[in-house]
């Protein structure tokens, strides 16, 4: 099979998994408090890409065939995600009015509402790991591991240097800091989680979490690309906006030539770091091949 046609077959069978496990884990819409929960189901189900889930099932399947008992994982690192996309788009954050082809959350629900959703869909990741089949020692590591990896030490903190850094000319370690807390650290913990899970031996572990860091940081500065030379159709989301504000971007420090070259770059480090796995991994080395030239 043609491999991105392998890629899009493999990445929908996920995809609708984990819209399985996230369908039964949010409450119905007409349950009281309503609002709360047409809020979330309308941020969740709004058409994510579910890059991160997909990581998380495509390592765990290197060791076990049968995804279903790392789903709720992946579903519980998505709807983190999701959180930490409908906070970031709202107005003291980057103020962004569309997401995922709709309009962001605070402009369809108000920003108690948004503010309210993001709360219970961090919250709610947390839980729904509990539920896990795989062993319990392992689900408290991912519980401690995804709080620490997104909290202050992590995705938090890359937010909040994200925000204080807007209007200033960044360098070239606050850019790395931001990428790497930001982004990368969630997206290299869906490889570790994945391993963790599948049980992979401690030199495939490592392997798979030099992939998840270095494709997550080409993912931000890809991202960054995009808000520069992507189509707001395509995307889903708004495009302009981070020169407009004087986001601090790996573009904004390094130029476009020099964040496009970074970004082939920390791909090719990302598939090589797959060798020892051979063709085991050849759904994770298509996933960054197919990450390098993403228009959404
Ligand atoms: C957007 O993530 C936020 C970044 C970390 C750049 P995605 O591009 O994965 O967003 P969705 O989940 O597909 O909407
Ligand atoms: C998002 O970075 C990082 C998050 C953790 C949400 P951006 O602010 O660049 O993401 P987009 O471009 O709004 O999706
Ligand atoms: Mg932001
Ligand atoms: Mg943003
Ligand atoms: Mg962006």
């Amino acid at each position: 099979m043609d491999r991105k046609v392998l890629l899009k077959k493999d990445m929908k069978e996920k995809q609708e998994l984990v819209n399985i496990i996230l369908d039964r884990y949010l409450p119905r819409k007409d349950e009281y408090p309503k609002g709360i929960h047409k809020a979330l189901r309308y941020s969740v189900f709004a058409g994510g890409k579910r890059l991160r889930p997909y990581l998380t099932m495509s390592a765990y399947q290197i060791y076990e065939k049968e995804v279903e008992k790392v789903t709720p994982v992946a579903a519980a690192i998505e709807m983190l995600h999701t959180f930490s996309l409908i906070h970031d788009d709202m107005p003291d954050l980057d103020n962004d009015e569309y997401r995922r082809g709709k309009q962001s959350t605070h402009a369809v629900f108000g920003e108690g509402a948004a503010l309210l959703a993001g709360d219970a869909l961090l919250v709610g990741a947390f839980e729904l790991i509990t539920y896990a089949e795989i062993k319990p020692k392992v689900r408290v590591q991912m519980v401690r591991e995804l709080a620490r990896e997104t909290g202050v030490h992590g995705l938090i903190g890359g937010q909040m240097v994200d925000i204080e850094s807007e209007g200033k000319k960044a360098d070239k370690k606050t850019i790395d800091y931001i990428h790497e807390n930001k982004t990368a650290k969630l997206i290299k913990l869906c490889l570790r989680f994945g391993a963790l899970a599948g049980g992979a031996p401690a030199d495939e572990q490592q392997a798979l979490e030099e992939y998840g860091h270095k494709i997550g940081l080409a993912f931000q500065i890809t991202d960054d690309l995009l808000d520069i030379e992507g189509d707001p159709d395509e995307m889903g989301k708004t495009v302009g906006k981070d020169a407009h504000v004087q986001k601090a971007t790996y573009p904004s420090v390094y130029g476009l030539a020099e964040s496009r070259r970074k970004a082939q770059e920390l791909i090719a480090q990302a598939r090589e770091a797959l060798a020892p796995l051979g063709d085991r991994a050849l759904i994770l080395d298509i996933v960054a091949e197919h990450l390098l030239t993403r228009k959404t």
